[in-house]
């Protein structure tokens, strides 16, 4: 079932996300040779503290930390440490909050200095295929679209799309209905009305898609190791077209 948001409703995902670009900015700033990505988690946690928002994905399933980061051929969900980032790596920052009883989430990924070209040209077709989705979201659409755009971009750049993995509706809860896949024909799923509010979140890799799982039970990386790359926006469809509630 999908929970279709009022107009105030909305206004307070969009604190929320504002809040969740703005540490998310900080965090990315701080991403650099040297940092120890349990550093980088110190630096989301002094945020959620100061804006007086609670972290999303601290206890989530027992997730341990308020951030994820993965680095080069890890996709989602890495366990911030004692790992030093260093120059060359492909960093992604994933991190969501709740304010005023309402989620925001968003996800990017930041090259350190200078990174291989493949490594640009991956960060490119995965932001570009966000854009590319977050333009199908209008009333009327079908959620497929969505899912089509993503693949159709990031193949269309000779990269894969991961398929474990799936973008959702948010609000209330971190993860509600619908599931959005990021590959798949167009024209199919729910039709999107206005006061959907979706966290689309393209994750692709440079290789295959297979992904697997570190023993930690949470890291997932590529199986050949391939280098992959997470980019993701909370938007709320209105009856004036979308938002994009987590863009500074
Ligand atoms: N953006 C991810 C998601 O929507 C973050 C969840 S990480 C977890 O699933 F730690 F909370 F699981
Ligand atoms: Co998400």
């Amino acid at each position: 079932m999908i929970l279709l948001k009022s107009p105030q409703e909305i206004s307070k995902m969009e604190k929320a996300n504002r809040i969740v670009a703005e540490i998310l900015e900080e965090v990315k700033e701080r991403v650099r040779p040297g940092v120890e990505t349990r550093e980088l988690d110190e630096l989301a946690e002094q945020g959620c503290r100061r804006h007086r928002v609670e972290p999303a994905f601290k206890g989530y399933r027992g997730y341990p930390s308020c951030i994820c980061i993965s680095v080069n051929e890890e996709i989602v969900h890495g366990i911030p440490g004692p790992r030093v980032i260093k120059e060359g790596d492909l960093v992604s920052l994933d991190f969501g909050v709740r304010y005023d009883g309402y989620y925001g989430d968003a996800a990017l990924t930041v090259p350190v200095g200078e990174v291989s070209p493949k490594a640009r040209d991956l960060l490119a077709a995965t932001a570009e295929s966000l854009d590319a989705a977050i333009a199908q979201v209008r009333v009327g659409a079908r959620l497929t679209n969505i899912s089509h755009a993503v693949q159709t971009v990031v193949e269309g750049h000779g990269f894969a799309v991961i398929r474990e993995f799936v973008g959702h509706g948010i609000g209330r809860s971190l993860h509600e209905d619908p599931q959005i896949p990021n590959f798949g024909p167009p024209g199919r799923g729910p039709v999107l009305q206005a006061g959907m509010t979706l966290a689309i979140e393209p994750m692709t890799c440079s290789g295959s898609w297979r992904v697997r799982i570190l023993a930690d039970g949470w890291t997932a990386v590529t199986q050949d190791g391939s280098l992959a790359a997470h980019f993701e926006h909370t938007v709320a469809l209105t009856d004036n077209g979308v938002r994009v509630l987590s863009r500074l």
